[in-house]
């Protein structure tokens, strides 16, 4: 079923690409609606087409040949919809229509040069002099046009680039317009949606606000809803929106760990319950969590203590309150997704322990989410729109479990008062410089190891202190962040020399994969 059944949209079908989001979120930019389907499900979709106006099939892992496990419903070729094949979309929409594909004999991976052979309304505006330069990601390729198909643009190793057939406005394109290594990608999105599939604008913040307002306040009526509030982004987003739509029948549970960053308990407790007057129990839970995690290291272990303990604080204190019927949850567009890849590893990010799970079935209570169709930056855009500060809506992610997973080893009092003033230190620098805004997340972290220094005549023999500064699009895949040699040499003075504790500094230069952002 659609999520947006009266709005006009293009669909994205999922082959199992790791860029499959990125297309809906540049589509959305444009001010245009769309959802992401599964192959496998398109067939839900084609009974409701009347509001599809373009359909993009994404890349993925697969080989177009293997039938059983590559699901393509041949009905959409002939709902006269106009359609983008990406990549394995190409590729599988030139087998479809009589066209063959075969294993290149030299693979294209990264940047390739596109050349134009013959102009297109699909190219308008996107090639200079007739050359563009794009990313490629592929092993096969199309090697026999298909019917009525003519060929726009080529490269050294694929002739069949870029190809259409007008009439029927079929479109295939080899490399990936929606990654941003390629030049003017987005030219090619925005010329098939709007001079292609001619959708028209339909889809902001501004309208959103007022829709999920009067959507909350309808749902609800006179019942109470519980909110667990984190400081995170999307927590605030849900909690803001419902209290603009239900006031004071919103009641929200902030339970301070213990582990979160420097003042974030004081930060929340003023803009929520003194600034935006919301209903807020404030739970300081700092000891019971402390109590619980003394002497655990196992990093798993440690997630699970702190999941359980923060569902039975917020169980308690939910109880308190009379006549609840539903539970907010910051649920987000990639988190519903049901994208698991063909090859069948899970594409969509894992959820955190404060998307609180488990609960709504044990205390029967109906979840209301509004953020559900909703990606990250559009959610960032609502909250400002709500009124949230740009400190809050802009903040990088941190991870439920907290300073916990930040701190291999024992985690102790100590431990937790040094690493704050370390993470602060190194946040505040990061704002003072206009580093932030360019860093997808950053932290410190206190390794378990005591290293000797010198200080003035002394020896000192204390923590070893990890920066972490990544760039990202979603957090699947990070790149460290590459700061010029004497910034990242003054934060490492003013650490050893402001925080008692730390003696040394290091910087974490790699990528993920291998490595993940957390330590934990
Ligand atoms: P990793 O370490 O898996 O992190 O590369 C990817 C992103 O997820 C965040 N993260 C979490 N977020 N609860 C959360 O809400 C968690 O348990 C959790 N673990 C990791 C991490 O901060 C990064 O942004």
């Amino acid at each position: 079923m659609s999520l947006e059944d009266n709005l006009s949209k293009i669909l994205i079908v999922d082959f199992g690409s790791q860029f499959t989001q990125l297309i809906a979120r540049k589509i959305r930019e444009f001010g245009i609606y769309c959802e992401i389907t599964s192959h496998k499900k398109i067939k839900n979709h084609i009974n409701f087409h009347k509001n599809i106006k373009g359909i993009v099939l994404s890349g993925g892992p697969l080989n177009v040949y293997e039938n059983n496990k590559v699901k393509f419903n041949s009905k959409i070729l002939k709902l006269g919809i106009p359609i983008l094949g990406i990549c394995f979309g190409h590729q599988i929409i030139s087998k479809e229509l009589g066209g063959r594909v075969k294993n290149s004999k030299y693979r294209e991976f990264g940047l390739a040069e596109v050349e134009e052979v013959k102009k297109s309304i699909l190219t308008k505006n996107f090639f200079l002099k007739g050359k563009n330069n794009v990313w490629m990601s592929h092993a096969d390729q199309v090697t026999k046009l298909p019917k009525n198909f003519h060929v726009i643009a080529k490269s050294k190793n694929s002739k069949l680039c870029i190809i259409e057939n007008l009439e029927k406005k079929f479109f295939g394109i080899q490399f990936h317009p929606e990654v941003s290594h390629t030049n003017k990608g987005k030219q090619i999105l925005k010329n098939f949606v709007f001079s292609i599939c001619r959708i028209k604008r339909n889809w902001s913040s501004v309208d959103q606000k007022e829709k999920l307002i009067n959507e909350v306040r309808n749902l609800i009526g006179d019942s109470k809803v519980i909110c667990a509030l984190s400081g995170g982004v999307d927590s605030s987003v849900v909690a803001k929106l419902l209290s603009n739509a239900i006031g004071k029948k919103l009641t929200c549970i902030f339970v301070n760990t213990g582990l979160l960053r420097k003042n974030e308990e004081i930060q929340v407790v003023n803009t929520f319950k003194k600034r935006f007057k919301i209903n807020l129990i404030y739970v300081n839970a700092e000891n019971i969590f402390l109590k619980k995690l003394k002497n655990v290291t196992d990093p798993e272990k440690k997630r699970k203590i702190i999941g359980n303990l923060f569902i039975k604080i917020f169980e308690k204190y939910a109880k308190k309150i009379k006549n609840v019927k539903f539970l907010a949850q910051g649920t987000l567009y990639p988190d519903l997704i049901e994208s698991k890849s063909v090859t069948g590893s899970q594409t969509s990010k894992i959820k955190s322990h404060h998307n609180v799970g488990g609960l709504p079935k044990k205390m029967n209570l109906k979840l209301v989410e509004p953020l559900k169709y909703l990606f990250k930056d559009e959610v960032r855009k609502l909250g400002l729109e709500l009124g949230l500060n740009k400190e809050i809506i802009s903040r990088h992610p941190f991870p439920g479990p907290g300073l916990a997973i930040r701190m291999p080893g024992k985690i102790t009092k100590e431990k937790i008062k040094i690493l704050k003033e370390a993470d602060n230190y190194f946040i505040q620098s990061l704002k003072n410089n206009n580093l932030y805004d360019k860093i997808w997340q950053a932290y410190a972290a206190l390794l378990p190891v005591k290293t000797v220094g010198v200080m003035g005549d002394n020896r000192t023999y204390e923590y070893l202190c990890l920066l972490r500064a990544i760039t990202s699009e979603d957090g699947m895949t990070a790149d460290f962040y590459q700061f010029n040699k004497s910034y990242i040499q003054s934060i490492s003075n003013k650490i050893v020399n402001n925080i008692k504790g730390i003696n040394r500094v290091v910087y974490d230069i790699t990528s993920k994969p291998p490595s993940t952002i957390e330590l934990e």
